[in-house]
C-alpha cells in the first residue's frame, strides 16, 4: 500500500525535469561516442528476423533502446541489455500486436511490420512518432509492404496487416527515405523471389542495418545508383555486431568545441562517417586533427557559409540545429536550406529569444530543387551571425533542436534552463557527463510545470 489516497495519485505533476546550463567558456576535451541511435533500434528489430538470438554491443544509453526493447518484449521476446550489450531472443514470440501504449513514442514500429509479417502472418503497430519536424507520412512504407503482398489497413489507431506469403517485388522510391528502404530491407530477405528497390537511401545506418541483415544471412547486393537487390531466403539466423559510432552526436560535440572557442576530439565515430561535416566545417575555417580513432576541430575564426541539407552524401538533416547554431557565432551572413524535412526550423524562435538574428523564408535559397514548394512552413533562414547571445528559459521542440539549444546555452552569457529534455534523453547517450567532462556547467533540476521555464 502506498498510503496516498486517489484524489492524491490523480494529482497532474506540478514539477517538470530541465537542464540548467551555465557557460564557463571553451569547451576542452575527449567525448567517446557509442553506437548511433539511428542504427541500433534497426538492429533490434532485425533480431526479430532470427531464429537463433542476436547480440548487438556498443549500444547507447538512451531511451529510444529502452522503448525499442520494450516493444519487443511486449511482442514475447526476451531482450536483455547489460552493459551497453543488447541480446534479443525472439524464438520465444508469441504476439503478433505492439501495444498502442507505443503509440507515438518513436519511428520504430513501422519497420517490425515485415518482420511480423513473416514470423506470424500479421501484424499490428501503433501510429508511428519521432520528432515534430513535418508531417513524416508512411505512404513508401505502405506501398512497398502492399507490392510485397501484404494486405494494409489503416485505422485510427495504427496499421494492421495481413500476409500469407510475402514475396520480391519491383519498387522505386519517390525519394531515398531512410525508413522506407528499411521496411523493404527487413521484409525481402525473407520474402519468395528477389526485390529490386530503386532510389534506396544509402545513409550510413542504412549500410549498416544491410550488413547485419547479410551476417544473419540474408542475400543482400549494393549496386551503384541508389538500387539493392535482394534475393529471399527460407530463413535467417541470429548474428552479431557491433554498433558503428553516432555520426550526429560526433558533429554535435565538434560544434561544442567551435561554438565556445574551444577543442573537442570525438572517439568512436570514424572520420568516414563524417566526411561532409568535416569538408563543410573546413570551408570555415575550422581545423582538423584526425586519426584512426578520432577526429577534433578547433579554430581561431570561423566565416560564414551556405549550406544545403540532403540525403547521404550530404550534408545531412540532422547537422542542420546545431550548425545554425554555430552560424550565429560566426561573423557575416550564411544560410541553411533544409531539403528533407519540411518543418525543421522549430528550434530558431528560441534561439532569437537568446539574441541571434535569424530570419526564416518559404523560398528554397539553395540549388536541391525543394520537394515543399508550396508549404506553409519555412526551408530556409538567413542568419546574421556575430550578435552575442544571452542565457534564458526554452522549451525542446525536438531532439536535434534541444542539442542545438544545449550549444547555444554553453556559448551565451548568464544561465539557460531548458524543459523538454525527455526530447535529449531519448536519443543522446549520457549528454550530461559528456558535457560535464569537457567542462561545462551543466546539471538536472526540477522546476514548476507553469513556471517561466515550462
Ligand atoms: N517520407 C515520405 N513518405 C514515407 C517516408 C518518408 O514522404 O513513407 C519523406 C519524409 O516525410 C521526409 C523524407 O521522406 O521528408 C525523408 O524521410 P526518411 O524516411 O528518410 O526519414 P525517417 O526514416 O523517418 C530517419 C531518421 C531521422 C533522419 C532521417 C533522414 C530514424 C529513427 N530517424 O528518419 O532522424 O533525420 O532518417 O536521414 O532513423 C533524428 O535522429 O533526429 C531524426 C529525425
Amino acid at each position: 500500500m502506498s498510503g496516498h489516497s486517489t484524489k492524491e495519485q490523480a494529482a497532474a505533476p506540478t514539477m517538470t525535469p530541465a537542464w540548467v546550463v551555465n557557460p564557463v567558456g571553451p569547451l576542452r576535451g575527449d567525448v567517446a561516442v557509442r553506437g548511433s541511435k539511428n542504427a541500433v533500434t534497426k538492429h533490434l528489430v532485425a533480431a526479430l528476423l532470427g531464429l537463433t538470438p542476436s547480440t548487438i554491443s556498443n549500444c547507447p544509453d538512451i531511451g529510444d533502446v529502452d522503448i525499442t526493447a520494450n516493444m519487443l518484449r511486449a511482442l514475447g521476446c526476451e531482450v536483455e541489455l547489460r552493459n551497453g550489450v543488447a541480446t534479443v531472443d525472439s524464438s520465444s514470440l508469441s504476439n503478433s500486436r505492439v501495444p498502442v501504449r507505443f503509440s507515438g513514442m518513436n519511428r520504430i514500429p513501422i519497420l517490425m511490420v515485415g518482420p511480423l509479417l513473416h514470423r506470424v502472418g500479421e501484424a499490428f503497430v501503433p501510429l508511428v512518432g519521432g520528432d515534430d519536424i513535418g508531417s513524416r507520412p508512411i505512404d513508401f512504407h505502405v506501398e512497398a509492404l502492399t507490392r510485397m503482398g501484404a494486405e494494409i489497413t489503416l485505422t485510427e489507431e495504427g496499421m494492421e496487416a495481413k500476409a500469407t506469403r510475402l514475396r520480391g517485388a519491383h519498387i522505386e522510391l519517390p525519394y531515398p527515405s531512410v525508413g522506407a528502404t528499411e521496411t523493404v530491407l527487413l521484409t525481402a530477405c525473407l520474402a519468395e523471389g528477389r526485390t529490386v528497390l530503386d532510389n534506396a537511401a544509402t545513409e550510413p545506418e542504412v549500410i549498416e542495418l544491410a550488413l547485419f541483415l547479410q551476417r544473419m544471412g540474408a542475400r543482400i547486393e549494393l549496386r551503384p545508383d541508389r538500387r539493392i537487390m535482394i534475393e529471399g531466403v527460407s530463413e535467417l539466423s541470429g548474428a552479431a555486431h557491433h554498433l558503428k559510432g553516432d555520426r550526429i552526436e560526433a558533429f554535435s560535440f565538434l560544434v561544442a568545441g567551435l561554438i565556445t572557442g574551444g577543442e573537442v576530439r570525438v572517439h568512436g565515430c570514424s572520420q568516414e562517417r563524417l566526411v561532409t561535416a568535416i569538408s563543410t566545417l573546413s570551408g570555415m575555417g575550422a581545423r582538423f586533427e584526425i586519426t584512426d580513432s578520432s577526429v577534433s576541430a578547433w579554430a581561431e575564426t570561423l566565416t560564414p557559409a551556405a549550406v544545403e541539407t540532403d540525403t547521404h552524401p550530404g550534408f545531412m538533416t540532422d547537422w542542420q540545429s546545431p550548425m545554425v547554431a554555430l552560424l550565429t557565432q560566426c561573423d557575416g551572413l550564411s544560410v541553411m536550406y533544409e531539403t528533407v524535412y519540411e518543418n525543421r526550423f522549430t528550434y530558431v524562435p528560441a534561439l532569437k529569444q537568446m539574441g541571434a538574428q535569424i530570419e526564416l523564408y518559404n523560398n528554397p535559397l539553395g540549388s536541391i530543387q525543394s520537394r515543399f514548394v508550396g508549404s506553409a512552413t519555412p526551408c530556409s533562414a538567413i542568419v546574421r551571425g556575430g550578435q552575442p547571445l544571452h542565457g534564458t528559459n526554452v522549451v525542446v521542440p525536438d531532439i536535434r533542436g534541444g542539442f542545438a539549444y544545449v550549444l547555444a546555452a554553453a556559448a551565451a552569457d548568464g544561465a539557460t534552463t531548458i524543459t523538454g529534455t525527455h526530447h535529449l534523453d531519448r536519443g543522446y547517450n549520457q549528454p550530461i557527463e559528456n558535457f560535464a567532462s569537457l567542462g561545462l556547467d551543466i546539471r538536472r533540476i526540477e522546476v514548476p510545470i507553469d513556471g517561466d521555464a515550462a
